[in-house]
């Protein structure tokens, strides 16, 4: 069975990328002996690249995501997680108070460490952002990102749910079909 390391230290992905890939009979751990380096670019394919490069061995998984919302021309995206710490969901309401077009979507870049070159998986979500944070399951911007065809925001619904939908688990099924593709369905190293 092929075994992924997912070099992260967020649980709540880890998690999603399991639900994701289990149906393909791949298997994904933690991977936190490595330290992941991450340049600072407006590009989320060049900060996964970077990182799996300076340490590539087969089978190690970099993800790096982003919440790029449309009035703000696609601010946060890749500085979505210092955005997150620094002002916070508060923060990212108030620049939005007003603001009719909420229309944002989540990108997820998944990068594979294969035979010494790095092959990338995108996954995209659209949606539009909440009035008030909502929910208390999953992570960052969670309680105010609600998915297109759907009511509810990403906290308010199951990990399950939110493992169909998500940028994260599209970029995984993505790697997952690629890597059946390679070694057949459930076999592997
Ligand atoms: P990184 O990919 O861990 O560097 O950080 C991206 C940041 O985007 C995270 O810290 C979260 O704040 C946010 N983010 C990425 N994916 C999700 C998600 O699925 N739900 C909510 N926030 C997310």
């Amino acid at each position: 069975m092929v075994m992924l390391r997912f070099m992260t230290g967020n649980r709540n992905k880890v998690r999603e990328a399991e639900l994701a890939l289990s149906q393909y009979g791949i298997g994904i751990v933690m991977e936190t002996g490595l330290r992941k380096v991450e340049i600072q670019s407006d590009s989320l394919e060049e900060i996964v690249t970077y990182a799996l490069r300076l340490n590539c061995v087969d089978w190690l998984v970099v993800e790096d995501d982003g919440l790029f919302i449309d009035s703000l021309n696609g601010f946060p995206g890749p500085y979505s997680e210092y955005v997150y710490r620094t002002i916070g969901l508060r923060g990212v309401l108030k620049l939005m108070q007003g603001v009719v077009n909420r229309g944002a979507y989540f990108k997820s870049v998944v990068g594979l460490c294969l035979g010494g070159g790095v092959k990338l998986f995108t996954g995209v979500v659209r949606g539009v952002l909440s009035e008030e944070p909502r929910g208390s399951g999953g992570f960052g911007y969670d309680p105010i990102f609600i998915p297109e065809g759907y009511g509810e925001t990403f906290a308010e619904m199951g990990v399950e749910l939110k493992a169909k939908l998500s940028h994260r688990s599209m970029a995984f099924k993505r790697l997952a079909s690629y890597v059946t593709s390679l070694t057949g369905p459930g076999q592997g190293a």
